[in-house]
């Protein structure tokens, strides 16, 4: 280890406790979505070091809607907000659950912490939530091999079905992941559908035309952690038969053919003793 990186390993070392100190006084639980009509529980976790607790508070967008003080009788007050309601009997200093959350509701939550005196030490923590709408159905993918026997690339399109917010769509092309850099191209893009969101991805595969091996495509469709689905999987093949142009592409592009076929070959009979 060069002494440039012991130094880069002591400061990341050093810079990491530091983090995980100012860390440790509070932390907040918030998930990134729920779905609309769910309940919700937030959850605010704090060590005050033994000084005592003055109050817990919570806003959305800035706006109070729940206090936790000890001292007061009782301790938790609710501060109406339409759309957001506070189920009392399971809330208390170190969480709030609200039941049935409208879709206008999505917001920054913040938890903030104050000790009693002396001190009156406050934190706070911040935190995004979305309300979603979870999607029926899964994405559905079209072939256009027309452009394929001009040597151009094969152009499959993904349409997600409705949700929100948008769907994330990921290519796999014989269950490799598509990347946004690999081969070819995939562009992305929304439409407002109601009050929903389509989510569209186009992907542009070029130099298939001169292989003989079926190409399998997929997209699955992400919602957070809410929601995953994958689209039937399409198998491409060249048309049979083969259009003259590529036959008379060379001797080079017919023995990477013939590889593609004996790799094929040798494939389905290991298959084949495997089954057995
Ligand atoms: C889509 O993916 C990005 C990057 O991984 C992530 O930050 C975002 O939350 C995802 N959105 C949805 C709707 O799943």
């Amino acid at each position: 280890m060069t002494s440039a990186n012991f130094i880069l390993l002591v400061v990341v070392l050093v810079g990491g406790i530091r983090l995980s100190r100012t860390l440790k006084k509070m932390t907040m639980n918030v998930p990134r979505a729920v779905r609309v009509g769910h309940s919700v529980t937030l959850e605010c976790d704090y060590d005050l070091e033994g000084a005592p607790l003055y109050s817990v508070r919570w806003y959305r967008d800035n706006n109070e809607f729940y206090r936790y003080v000890p001292k007061e009788a009782p301790p938790t007050r609710v501060f109406p907000l339409p759309g957001l309601h506070v189920d009392v009997s399971v809330s208390d200093d170190h969480r709030v659950t609200l039941l049935s959350i409208g879709q206008p509701m999505a917001g920054m939550f913040q938890c903030e912490v104050s000790a009693d005196a002396p001190s009156f030490h406050t934190e706070m923590m911040v935190a995004p939530m979305t309300i979603a709408v979870v999607p029926d159905g899964v994405p559905v993918i079209t072939v256009d091999k027309s452009s394929l026997e001009q040597g151009g690339p094969l152009v499959s399109e993904c349409s997600a079905p409705a949700s929100f917010p948008a769907l994330n769509l990921t290519w796999y092309v014989n269950d490799q992941r598509i990347d946004f850099q690999v081969p070819g191209s995939t562009s992305y893009w929304t439409k407002k559908e109601a009050k929903l969101e389509k989510s569209f991805s186009r992907l542009e595969l070029t130099g298939v035309g001169g292989s003989w091996g079926a190409i399998r495509l997929r997209c699955e469709a992400n919602l957070f952690k809410l929601f995953r689905a994958n689209s039937l999987e399409i198998a491409v093949k060249p048309d049979v038969p083969q259009p003259a142009s590529v036959l008379l592409m060379g001797s080079s592009q017919t023995i990477g053919d013939l590889r593609v076929f004996y790799k094929c070959m040798l494939f389905f009979l290991m298959t084949a003793v495997l089954i057995r």
